[in-house]
């Protein structure tokens, strides 16, 4: 297979999971590249403008806003679902674009408010959907809500061993909304260089490396990696100057990734029956703690499952037990813009703004959603343990 070959195969098989058409998809080496594709297409078209996000999330979700001229604002979050809360508060006539991020995949706000907000002020409906693969906010008759979805393949999201790539919709509609919008984006999209070859390399080796790295005791773990990374034979899922609003130019995806993809995109149903019933036994098993509460009782397949501490001490323990115990637990996000940028005011984040999103990244845990049963028991008896101590 070469290399536009394996493109479409990947792109046939997401549209099938999403119920799409494969011609609207697009495949970047990484999801953050091609959200900077369309930030820089907006910016290209409309002028210099506000997007409404939120800073409970990835920093790599807001690099694409910066390095594009326009500028984040955010809305605090709703704490049922960890996403955007009321982003009528920050609408002005500045407002060229919406973020709609599913974290950790959890779709049941109001999406379709937001959606019906967005189209009433003409403003562009970006999906963030890197923490649930093909899944899309719909409207009750199954379409797409959004303008463009952003999927991602990277690193610690639903595919756990893709490591790469990022996958863009760009929502056929948007013809009749902008039409030069939407040639220019997809267009852009079509038309993005191949990586250069080192990082081509880099992506390959990745997994390898990152394996032999794991292998080290915890206390070299960080100086090794680093030192790789300094010496230009590792990637890191965040870079150390994407802390500082930079991020690396667009490029497509490679043949190397696409085959990747290929071969474990197939297993994606069953990730996310295992993913769901996982969520439905944290719904039903976590409900009484003393020492926690639920953020969510969703029945939908998480990415992690989100559980908040009384406090930042006891999360901080919890997670401490629970790492200890050998379990990979995610405090997303935990600082906000993770991993925090280098200055807030670089990002244009002010921590008053956002008092929900603030506190709940100090009490927050993710538990895992990939664990087999005898796991799934394990974890759960070292969280009742966690009560009232
Ligand atoms: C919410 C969110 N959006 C976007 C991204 C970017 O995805 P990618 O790593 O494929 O660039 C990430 C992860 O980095 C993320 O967590």
């Amino acid at each position: 297979m070469d290399r536009n070959q394996s493109n479409y195969a990947v792109r046939k098989l997401i549209a099938k999971y999403s119920h799409t058409d494969p011609d609207d998809w697009f495949l970047t080496f990484r999801a953050r590249l091609g959200m900077a594709i369309c930030f820089q297409t907006i910016y290209d078209i409309y002028g210099s403008g506000e997007v409404i996000t939120q800073p409970y999330t990835c920093i790599t979700a807001v690099n694409p806003i910066l390095v594009s001229n326009l500028k984040p604002v955010y809305t605090d979050i709703d704490p049922k679902t960890l996403s955007i809360d009321n982003p009528e508060k920050l609408y002005n006539s500045k407002t060229v674009a919406i973020v709609l991020q599913h974290t950790l995949g959890i779709m049941s706000g109001e999406t379709q408010k937001i959606a019906n907000f967005a189209k009433k002020h003409h403003l562009i409906l970006i999906e963030d959907s890197a923490h649930c693969l093909t899944r899309m906010a719909t409207d009750n008759s199954g379409n797409v809500l959004a303008d463009i979805s952003i999927h991602s393949f990277g690193v610690e999201k639903v595919l756990q061993s893709t490591k790469f790539g990022g996958a863009i919709y760009v929502n056929p509609t948007l013809k009749k909304k902008d039409a030069k919008l939407y040639n220019e984006i997809t267009s852009r999209l079509q038309g993005l260089p191949q990586p250069p070859r080192g990082l081509d390399l880099r992506s390959r080796t990745y997994r390898f490396q990152n394996g032999l790295l794991h292998r080290l005791p915890n206390s070299m773990f960080h100086n090794i990696r680093n030192l790789a990374y300094r010496a230009h034979i590792f990637e890191l899922a965040v870079a150390p100057y994407e802390q500082d609003a930079e991020q690396s130019p667009p490029y497509a995806s490679t043949k190397f990734i696409n085959e990747t993809i290929l071969k474990y995109l197939p297993s994606l149903p069953s990730v996310y029956e295992k993913r769901l019933k996982n969520t439905l036994i944290y719904n039903k098993k976590l409900s009484t703690n003393s020492s926690f509460k639920q953020i969510t009782q969703t029945k939908e397949p998480l990415l992690a499952y989100p559980i908040l501490f009384k406090d930042a001490a006891s999360a901080t323990k919890a997670y401490d037990v629970l790492t200890s115990s050998g379990f990979f637990i995610r405090r997303w996000y935990s600082p906000l813009l993770y991993p925090g940028p280098i200055s807030n005011r670089r990002y244009n984040y002010n921590q008053k703004m956002s008092p929900i999103a603030e506190d709940m990244q100090a009490r927050v845990l993710c538990l895992p959603t990939d664990l087999s049963s005898e796991k799934m028991e394990r974890i759960l008896v070292i969280l009742q343990s966690t009560e009232n101590k």
